[in-house]
């Protein structure tokens, strides 16, 4: 039989010759079970048992399960709803204990085009319905670790507040969160911005909090008081005596020009705790308090565990036990040196005991038992740090469970911990921090490869080093290290000696080059590179004695080890790949141009223009014959046998390209499957092709979208046939293993060929393997203003600019102090250190000026 037919309305068609090409795909997380990344909120249910959830960032929402591991609520996000992935407040429904809401978008300035959205779900998110609102939401702007500026009312739980940034104000709904209001009788929209040095960081930060006093009313009926913090250096704090009607500033609050950064309810208590700092948070901070409000008599009580003449950092994680009341703790948002503090007062702040304390310098009494067993890499085991930071950084989520005193959890900038012998803080004072963030996923992800003869993967990973993986079912016992890096961006291996592999990543006192010739699993520094050298993909030669680095000041290039030199012929971060099997052969890209070095990267020379292209957005070559290259581009995919002489379009469906790369064929004399993100008949996702581009198969579902196809890095596996790595922008590392039959190889292989035929789309949304039913309806339920209620439905993908959370650099001038801080990721005050202090690198948030001895 031989025929082809139309499948669905949409224009997908389904060669039946290759009617079994769609398999079924199932996906998992390559664990590393550490988190990776901020966690800066943990909402517990107060009125369910067990039912909590941890909102991320860049990485989508989680929900807790009884044996303390997480399941990921957003994995549907795709190219078109990628920043669903940016969640700025979560909020569980104390009445209703299935419902929970999401504010959900990556940045209020121009890096992401669409306005944000409130999801709201009545099966504790595995379903979400979305309004669109009128403006932008910013998970992944400054203080987003403030909060929760979401918020359900626990008498009434029809009725919501959500508190915007950028001067958007208060916003109210009636109707479980499907249209909202602006509550325009509350006026202040809090003026603070960050830093008016660029559109990231100058943005209004907005109302930080809503807290209902649910003591002020009754079940059934609107509740009267509700407070709301607002990120200001004024007047911070309101309060509502009227379910919202009319608002006033809360009398006596202290006026420091500190940030209320929490506003925690005691509802037996009658009070309202506060933490503040001078700094939005999540990397800044550096004096603050804590303050306790009696709403019953209105007094205003500074309860700080440190005095303001002493203090050096803010204070952001606040939590109390609802089980005992005036049992309450908080955390230094902040305290980079040392380490972090998180303190614990039984008498509502009267008195307060550390999680560690100084014993005469450099001694330091540590009252808690750290326990990483579930993710070893969080501490590197060769590290000879005086004083290793465990107890971690930006601390802005600290919750004790409702209904377990012992439970406790608290996020950091790098996984969460928490445990379940809180108590103990109190008798033998020893708690417990353990790494509890198993099924949090949350690696921003920016090289993947699976050199032949291997391990399973390796992957270079921002923030968090990168990892040699030997299972993908256990977490890494450590990063990458000697040299380690805070991110590492680029990878490759050696194509006809594999066990060589080159890293490139950012460093403050090492090479920023690495090597290794046992695949990745021991690495020396490269001294062909510096300290300051700067960090970029990089393409090692087939026979591994040549480095192709290319930056965004300059393409560099080492041969045995010799120090860097300018390869000339090449622009400033072009696109850049080694033939896997000549050793002379290098490509390169720049705009629509590509490049062919038949010199081991000495020089280059334009060969061709790629179509219609302007953009090239990868390049990858054959694992194995030499002069085998293709290049993705902003018009599609092409192909070239001859070096990069020539090069052919793959099929005129496929109109866009990002990361894409080979995995093992399904038999040994057939050519590579070719896996990546594509447009193909105007459909964004990832596809895969087992004859070169003849057929596709889209391989993303429903379930599993992976974010934006742009920030994503995909490569196969060339050990295993089916199998693809999906690295991500936020969700860590996905692989997805094939079932059902192999597709027959009956394409002709060449690329001319190829490119005359038609491309031929297989849906695999029949197939998809997946047992959730995750997935966002495209409810267009209205917003009560006049400004756009349309859904957003065609975006594309962010640019790299927006990669990672933690990317700013400091662009300050000036001298810092001694043992001041003087870099780190998101830090933007000066980075020289005063005479006869050297800037430190202590860790990726934090660098300080310490004496030169
Ligand atoms: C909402 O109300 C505040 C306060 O009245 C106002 O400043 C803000 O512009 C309003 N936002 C929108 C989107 O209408
Ligand atoms: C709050 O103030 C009232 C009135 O002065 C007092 O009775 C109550 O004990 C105070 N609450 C707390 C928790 O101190
Ligand atoms: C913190 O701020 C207070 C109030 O402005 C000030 O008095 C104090 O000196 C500051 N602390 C430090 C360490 O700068
Ligand atoms: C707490 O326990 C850990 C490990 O059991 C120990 O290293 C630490 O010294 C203890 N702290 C105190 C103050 O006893
Ligand atoms: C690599 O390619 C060059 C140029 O075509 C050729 O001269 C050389 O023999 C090739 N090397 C190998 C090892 O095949
Ligand atoms: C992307 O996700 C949305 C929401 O789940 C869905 O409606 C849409 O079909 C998805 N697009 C693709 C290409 O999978």
């Amino acid at each position: 039989m031989r025929q082809t037919v139309a499948l669905i309305a949409t224009g997908y068609l389904v060669d039946l010759v290759h009617g079994a090409a769609s398999q079924a795909y199932t996906w998992k997380n390559v664990v590393t079970g550490g988190g990776g990344g901020f966690t800066p909120g943990i909402v517990f249910n107060p009125s369910a048992q067990g039912v909590a959830y941890a909102r991320t960032d860049i990485g989508g929402a989680y929900r807790l399960n009884s044996d303390d591991t997480w399941t990921p609520l957003m994995d549907w996000a795709n190219n078109s709803n990628w920043h669903d992935w940016g969640i700025d407040a979560i909020a569980t429904d104390p009445i209703d204990t299935d419902r929970v809401y999401v504010a959900v978008g990556m940045y209020t300035n121009d890096w992401d085009p669409n306005d944000g959205s409130i999801l709201r779900s009545t099966d504790q998110g595995d379903t979400w319905a979305e309004t669109k609102l009128p403006f932008k939401v910013g998970g992944n702007m400054p203080g987003r670790g403030v909060g929760e500026r979401l918020a359900v009312d626990p008498n009434d739980n029809s009725i919501l507040y959500f508190g915007a940034r950028s001067g958007h104000g208060l916003w109210k709904s009636t109707d479980y969160g499907e249209t909202w209001s602006n509550v325009t009788a509350f006026t202040w929209t809090g003026t603070y911005i960050q830093d008016a040095s660029s559109t990231y960081t100058s943005d209004p930060v907005g109302i930080a909090w809503v807290t209902f006093d649910s003591t002020s009313g009754s079940s059934g009926s609107a509740t009267p008081r509700i407070f709301v913090g607002v990120v200001d250096t004024g007047e911070s704090v309101f309060v509502s005596e009227d379910a919202g009607e009319t608002w006033a500033w809360v009398s006596g609050e202290p006026m420091y020009g500190f940030l209320p950064h929490k506003g925690i309810l005691s509802p037996s208590e009658h009070t309202l705790y506060i933490s503040y700092a001078n700094g939005a948070g999540p990397y800044d901070g550096t004096n603050g308090t804590v303050h306790k409000y009696n709403i019953t008599s209105g007094v205003w009580t500074d309860i700080s565990p440190t005095s303001l003449a002493d203090t050096y950092y803010g204070y952001g994680g606040l939590a109390v036990d609802l089980q005992v009341p005036g049992t309450i703790m908080v955390a230094a948002l902040n305290c980079w040196w040392p380490d972090e503090l998180i303190f614990r007062s039984l008498d509502s702040g009267a008195t307060w005991s550390p999680i560690w304390a100084w014993n005469g310098y450099p001694s330091i009494d540590y009252y808690y038992t750290y326990d990483i067993s579930n993710a070893p890499w969080l501490q590197d085991d060769t590290s000879t740090d005086q004083f290793p930071v465990r107890v971690g950084w930006m601390v802005e989520a600290l919750a004790i469970d409702p209904f377990d005193s012992n439970h406790w959890l608290y996020g950091t900038g790098e996984t969460i911990y928490g445990s379940h012998d809180l108590l103990k803080w109190d008798t033998s004072h020893n708690v417990t921090v353990q790494s509890l963030a198993v099924g949090i996923e949350e690696m921003a992800v920016l090289g993947l490869i699976t050199p032949p003869g291997g391990p399973a993967l390796l992957s270079a990973v921002g923030d968090d080093c990168g990892f040699y993986h030997t299972s993908l079912t256990t977490a890494p016992s450590q990063y990458f290290h000697t040299p380690t890096y805070s991110s590492t961006n680029g990878i490759d291996y050696a194509g006809n000696k594999p066990a060589n592999i080159v890293r490139s990543g950012s460093s403050d006192t090492d090479p920023t080059l690495a090597l290794s010739s046992n695949f990745g699993s021991t690495w020396y520094a490269d001294y062909a590179a510096t300290s300051s050298t700067p960090t970029g993909q990089v393409a090692y030669s087939a026979d591994a004695d040549t480095i192709l680095l290319s930056t965004s000041s300059g393409v560099l290039r080492s041969q045995n080890s010799a120090t860097l030199a300018t390869v000339a012929s090449l622009p400033a971060s072009a696109i850049i790949a080694s033939d896997k099997a000549n050793n002379t052969f290098f490509y390169a890209a720049s705009g629509a141009t590509f490049y062919l070095s038949t010199d081991t990267a000495a020089t280059f020379t334009a060969t061709t223009t790629l179509g219609a292209s302007t953009t090239v957005n990868a390049l990858r070559a054959h694992p194995s014959a030499a002069g085998d290259i293709w290049a993705s581009t902003d018009t599609g995919l092409f192909h070239s046998t001859d070096s990069g002489n020539s090069f052919t379009q793959i099929g005129s469906g496929c109109t866009e390209g990002w990361s894409f790369g080979f995995g093992k064929p399904a038999s040994d004399d057939a050519y590579p499957v070719l896996f990546g993100f594509f447009t193909i008949d105007g459909v964004t996702g990832l596809y895969k092709t087992e004859d070169e581009g003849v057929n596709w198969q889209m391989i993303s579902d429903s379930s599993y979208g992976f974010g934006a196809a742009s920030a994503n890095i995909v490569n196969g596996d060339l050990a295993t046939y089916g199998r693809v790595f999906v690295g991500t922008n936020g969700r860590g590392i996905f692989y997805g293993d094939a079932s059902g039959t192999v597709p027959s190889a009956t394409a002709t292989a060449t690329a001319t060929a190829a490119a005359s035929s038609t491309v031929k789309v297989g849906s695999s949304s029949s197939t998809a393997s997946s047992s959730s039913t995750v997935g966002s309806s495209t409810s267009t339920a209205g917003v009560t203003t006049s400004k756009s209620t349309t859904l957003s439905t065609t975006t594309k993908g962010t640019s790299s600019s927006a990669t990672t959370s933690t990317t700013t650099g400091s662009t300050a001038t000036g001298t810092s102090t001694a043992y001041g801080q003087c870099g780190g990721s998101g830090y933007t005050g000066p980075t020289a250190c005063p005479s006869g202090y050297t800037c430190t690198y202590e860790n990726a948030f934090y660098s300080q000026c310490e004496y030169a001895t």
